[in-house]
């Protein structure tokens, strides 16, 4: 339940569970070390956060079909009549506050998890020309091989365009008084503008778990493929 105890005390909701927190943060780093061992030709580490990442992005999948209420996709993958509503008021400086991911944010999720989908599916049947190949590499042709070294970089380069406006969309909310990023970190929402939400974000303990195992699993038997 929300917490207000008094008219003008701002609303407290507990929002990002912990397994979600662990997960944006996680993910961070191990793009971040990607990008750039990439970028540097480091790629050995390059290959291994690349796994990470992997791991991550499965991991997100299955914590969205069953993880807290505000980490599920049915939380926050809306349709595009209220995406459009929600951003024309939003220009407007009349939108609601929302407990979980705005509308426009929870597209804004599903390009980044879709483009690090690319990025690491392409990345496991790229190969630089000298030492590096994807662990999938050998399933494919050369030229096949090329062409997804080809969307790998491409993507690299979207990514990057998706991580500057994440950011940029984060300064701008800040701007407007919602403080996202302190939420991403202790999982508490407090704003007066919240409508009463339900701190429900606990989710289930086991299914992480579960769900990390099998992910980790995935991403060690691709990497030894
Ligand atoms: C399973 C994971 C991955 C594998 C096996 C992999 C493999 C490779 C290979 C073989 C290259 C060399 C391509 C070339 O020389 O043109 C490369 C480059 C690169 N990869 Fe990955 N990658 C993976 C994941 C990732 C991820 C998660 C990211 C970013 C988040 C990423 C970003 C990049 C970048 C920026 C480059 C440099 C592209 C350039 O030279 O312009 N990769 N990767
Ligand atoms: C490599 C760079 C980054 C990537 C790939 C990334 C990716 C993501 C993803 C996938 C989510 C959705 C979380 C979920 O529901 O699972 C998210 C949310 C969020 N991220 Fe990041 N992120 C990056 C960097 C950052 C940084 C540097 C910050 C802080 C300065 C940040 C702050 C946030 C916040 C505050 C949210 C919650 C937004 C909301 O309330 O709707 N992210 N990010």
């Amino acid at each position: 339940m929300s917490d207000s105890s008094s008219d003008d005390s701002p609303n407290k909701v507990f929002v990002w569970d912990l397994p979600t927190r662990l997960f944006h943060w996680v993910l961070v780093g191990a793009v971040a070390t990607s990008l750039t061992a990439g970028e540097l030709g480091n790629m050995g580490i390059h290959v291994i956060s690349g796994h990470v990442v992997l791991a991550l992005v499965v991991f997100r999948l299955g914590w969205g079909i069953v993880g807290g209420r505000y980490a599920r996709f049915t939380d926050f993958v809306r349709g595009p009549r209220t995406v459009i509503t929600y951003t024309k008021k939003f220009i407007r400086g009349e939108s609601q506050e929302y407990t979980g991911h705005n509308p426009l944010g929870g597209w804004s999720v599903v390009a980044l998890l879709g483009t690090l989908m690319v990025q690491v599916g392409s990345g496991l049947f790229a190969n630089d020309d000298i030492l590096t190949e994807g662990p999938l590499m050998k399933l494919v042709s050369k030229s096949t091989s090329d062409f997804l070294t080809y969307i790998h970089e491409t993507s690299g380069t979207v990514l990057y365009v998706l991580i500057a406006a994440h950011l940029l969309a984060i300064m701008i909310y800040s701007a407007k008084g919602q403080e996202l990023l302190g939420a991403m970190v202790s999982g508490i929402k407090s704003s007066r503008n919240l409508g009463p939400g339900v701190s429900d974000a606990k989710g289930n303990w086991l299914a992480a778990a579960a769900i990390a195992a099998v992910a980790a699993a995935i991403a060690y038997f691709v990497k030894t493929y």
